[in-house]
């Protein structure tokens, strides 16, 4: 695949198309549009190691539910998790609204810049991009990243190198609250509730 005008669904997403497509009712398939792409820029990765997608894709997708180009390109430019051009390998997306930067998400920036990330650019070795983006629904963990497909939450700035550290060695680091919490459970345990009650 070079300019990617060859790009056409795997046989596996081809069928998850087919399904998708069919979760809507007959000529309201451009309802469809959005889980499409999602699905084309993972297959892009799958296939290059690079999430994004070049406009022969949003082509593809726009073809098979019988949508003009513009219309998925205006979808497409609108919603961030679709990228429009290459990013890095692990696409580090910190939140810095309010309550993630009242709970330290400067730091976490500056753990991020530190280890050669610049706000909206993709480091010289391919490895990280990183994005500022808008609340994403982990608050009370905050602060948190997402990186790629999962969350990295209760971050401090020791963590935070630690995580990208680990991902530069090629390993998996721990996903979830960095201090232990379960989901958002308080931190420090339970203050109330502690005891069931019975019957
Ligand atoms: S404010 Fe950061 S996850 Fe909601």
């Amino acid at each position: 695949m070079s300019d990617f005008s060859d790009f056409a669904w795997t046989a596996e997403n081809a069928a998850e198309a087919q399904r998708l497509i069919g979760l809507y009712p007959p000529g309201r398939q451009a309802s469809a549009v959005m889980p499409l792409l999602w699905l084309a820029q993972y297959q892009m990765r799958d296939e290059t190691g690079v999430a994004w997608l070049p406009v022969p894709v949003i082509e593809y997708v726009a073809n098979q539910i019988g949508m003009p180009y513009i219309r998925a390109y205006e979808v497409a430019s609108f919603y961030t998790m679709y990228n429009l051009k290459p990013i890095g390998r692990y696409h580090v997306q910190l939140c810095g609204t309010t309550p993630c930067l009242l709970r330290g998400s400067d730091e976490i920036m500056k753990a991020c810049h530190d280890k050669g990330l610049k706000k909206g650019a993709t480091t010289a070795d391919g490895l990280f991009t990183l994005t500022e983006v808008e609340c994403l629904g982990a608050c009370a963990n905050a602060p948190m990243v997402q990186i790629n497909d999962h969350n990295y939450e209760d971050l401090t700035y020791a963590t935070m190198r630690s995580i990208l550290d680990a991902l530069e060695r090629g390993e998996t680091p721990a996903t979830g609250s960095q201090i232990g919490r379960t989901a958002s459970c308080p931190e420090g345990g339970a203050t109330t509730l502690k005891e069931m009650v019975g019957g």
